[in-house]
């Protein structure tokens, strides 16, 4: 924050500064607890949220040759992810910036100002509506004319937007960004949610912090296709509460056809641990735990995205970009995105080693990194999640899994 200055005690706002922008913040907003009840909504720890978005789309103008981006961000709050837009993202050739909120878009008027960025040559266009109802307008413009990059960054779920912006995304080769940050409903707490949400049964074990995010996806995916638009996943990332989504629209029938084969379900064994999944839209789920036997019909988690939850060349470009970034979230993100990178072609749930360890009292938890050099040295697949620090991914077997940890104490 800096510090307050007689005009801006005039104004009642104070000035804070992220990345490489400054903006004011009403005074009673600037100490509070972010929350929907602040006349302008700012949360610090979602600065990460904003840095992957700059940098998601930088990459994404780099990889698929996009000299012109036309960007949507419909829901602007200060109009700092705007801002930071503007300063930090290449060949931005227009913006639209919108909030619902009045005292949101005044606030964003004077923020741009701030920043010099009235009058800097990109194509501004500040608006105070339902994002529906822009993403709506905006799908009436021709191919040339419409959006190839739209962020959706509600309070909660997205759910509802996810429709309309779709129809205002150009369908070859747009780049879509969606937040979600009710956790608890995709995690597997409110279950009922959920499956009013999302359509899909969420499930609250060990791992559901992946199988919240392929719930995501599938929904995502889902409103695509029935927009006539299929979804790559380019990104997937899980931080601070929040599940983000990129992802790269392209419209061939077949392909979209071939794509419907990821939708499918988890199944799992509360008993043991033992999960599986099915890459079909039709579940059989088994009567009886194919690994401890117990007589009880598994549960089950779905559908949800089975397909690769990101792309390796678009994470490489992400890495070296952060590299070169100022960013005070830099090595975080370098973390995120490298593991995010060996998530790739790796089994789509993982195991706890701290809730292994108890769940076999063993005395220490075995070291992360011992455990998958272990399991390399073995053969197996083995490496990091970024759902979950304290966790690996394999394809050993879970009850050979387990016997190797208790082999390490
Ligand atoms: C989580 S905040 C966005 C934060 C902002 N993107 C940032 O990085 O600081 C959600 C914003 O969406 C706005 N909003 C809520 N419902 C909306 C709607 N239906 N259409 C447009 N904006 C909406 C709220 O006023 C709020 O400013």
């Amino acid at each position: 924050m800096i510090e307050n200055t007689d005009t801006q005690k005039e104004k009642n706002v104070v000035v804070h500064e992220e990345g490489s922008s400054k903006f004011y913040l009403p005074v009673p907003d600037s100490n509070c607890v972010p929350s929907k009840s602040m006349s302008v909504f700012y949360n610090k720890r979602m600065e990460i949220n904003r840095d992957i978005t700059n940098l998601a789309i930088n990459a994404y103008s780099e990889l698929y040759k996009k000299n012109e981006l036309i960007i949507v961000d419909s829901m602007a709050a200060t109009g700092i992810s705007s801002i930071r837009m503007l300063k930090e993202c290449k060949n931005v050739k227009k913006i639209y910036i919108n909030d619902i909120n009045p005292a949101a878009v005044e606030l964003i008027k004077k923020n741009l100002e701030l920043n010099n960025l009235k009058n800097a040559g990109t194509f501004i266009e500040i608006s105070k509506k339902d994002a529906s109802l822009l993403f709506s307008e905006l799908s009436q413009l021709t191919h040339n004319e419409k959006p190839n990059v739209i962020s959706i960054d509600p309070f909660g779920t997205p759910n509802l937007y996810v429709d309309p912006a779709f129809k205002a995304l150009i369908n070859k080769e747009g780049l879509m960004c969606i937040t979600a940050t009710d956790t608890p409903v995709l995690f597997g707490v409110k279950i009922k949610a959920c499956l009013r949400k999302y359509m899909a049964k969420p499930l609250n074990n060990e791992f559901h912090k992946e199988t919240g995010a392929r719930i995501l996806m599938y929904f995502i995916q889902r409103i695509a296709n029935i927009n006539k638009v299929g979804i790559i996943p380019l990104l997937t990332m899980y931080s601070n509460h929040f599940v983000r989504i990129f992802g790269l629209t392209f419209k061939n029938k077949n392909d979209i056809s071939e794509s419907i084969k990821n939708f499918g379900y988890f199944i799992y064994c509360k008993h043991c641990g033992y999960r599986n999944w099915y890459q079909n839209i039709i579940l059989n789920i088994p009567e009886c735990c194919p690994l401890c036997e117990k007589r009880e019909k598994l549960e089950f988690t779905g559908p949800l995205w089975l397909g690769e939850l990101h792309k390796r060349d678009y994470l490489e470009s992400l890495i070296e970009l952060n590299d070169q970034s100022s960013y005070k979230n830099r090595n975080r993100l370098n973390t995120i995105l490298s593991i995010a990178l060996e998530e790739i072609n790796m089994p789509k749930s993982y195991y706890n080693l701290h809730y292994l360890s108890k769940e076999l009292k063993l005395k220490n938890v075995p070291k992360i990194d011992v455990v998958i050099a272990k399991l390399r040295n073995k053969g197996y697949t083995a490496s990091r999640t970024h759902f979950d620090f304290k966790s690996i991914k394999t394809d050993m077997k879970m009850n050979e899994l387990k016997q190797m940890l208790v082999s390490l104490n």
